[in-house]
């Protein structure tokens, strides 16, 4: 993802997600250097992500499939680049936190190999107030570092 890219990402993340990030936190995510990535299709923008590096463990922040793109293996695609990328530069865990409700983004995760290690109650604003976040994490073992 570049500065260019974030105005498409914007574009997505408004419709798909139910509290999206701002253009300043997209920009605060780049130049702090997180690995912030997009996929394109025929040149449009369908998906991205947000990984944040803390020391040897790596934080999913956000990520987010167009609309109408959704259910075609992006968002799995998009996961797998950025676990590939955590094992290329030595991180043993990817975690991260998901509202409890959003059960697309828990299978997802689910999917590829993250297990619930804890609950943060009340952790999200909701249209009902609060709602709990699953705590979620995936160690990348030696044999996956290769
Ligand atoms: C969550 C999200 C990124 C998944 O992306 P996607 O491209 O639609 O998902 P994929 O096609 O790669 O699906 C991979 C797996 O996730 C699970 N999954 C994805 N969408 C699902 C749904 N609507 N219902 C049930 N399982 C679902 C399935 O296990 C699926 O594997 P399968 O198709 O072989 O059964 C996408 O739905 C999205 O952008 N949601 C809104 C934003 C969001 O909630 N992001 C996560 C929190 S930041």
């Amino acid at each position: 993802m570049t500065t260019e890219d974030v105005e498409a990402v914007l574009a997505i993340e408004k419709i798909v997600q139910a509290y999206p990030w701002t253009r300043g936190n997209f920009s605060d995510a780049l130049s702090s250097g997180y690995r912030c990535a997009v996929d394109e299709v025929q040149g449009e923008i369908v998906s991205y992500a947000v990984l944040m590096p803390v020391l040897d463990e790596a934080e999913l922040l956000t990520i987010g499939v167009a609309a109408t793109r959704q259910r075609r293996g992006l968002g799995r695609t998009m996961l797998a680049a950025l676990m590939q990328w955590a094992i290329a530069n030595k991180m043993r865990r990817v975690f991260l936190e998901v509202r409890v409700s959003n059960l697309s983004a828990i299978a997802l995760y689910r999917s590829v190999g993250f297990v619930e290690i804890g609950m943060r109650r009340g952790y999200y604003r909701n249209a009902q107030g609060r709602e709990d976040a699953l705590l979620m994490a995936c160690e990348l073992t030696g044999e996956d570092r290769g």
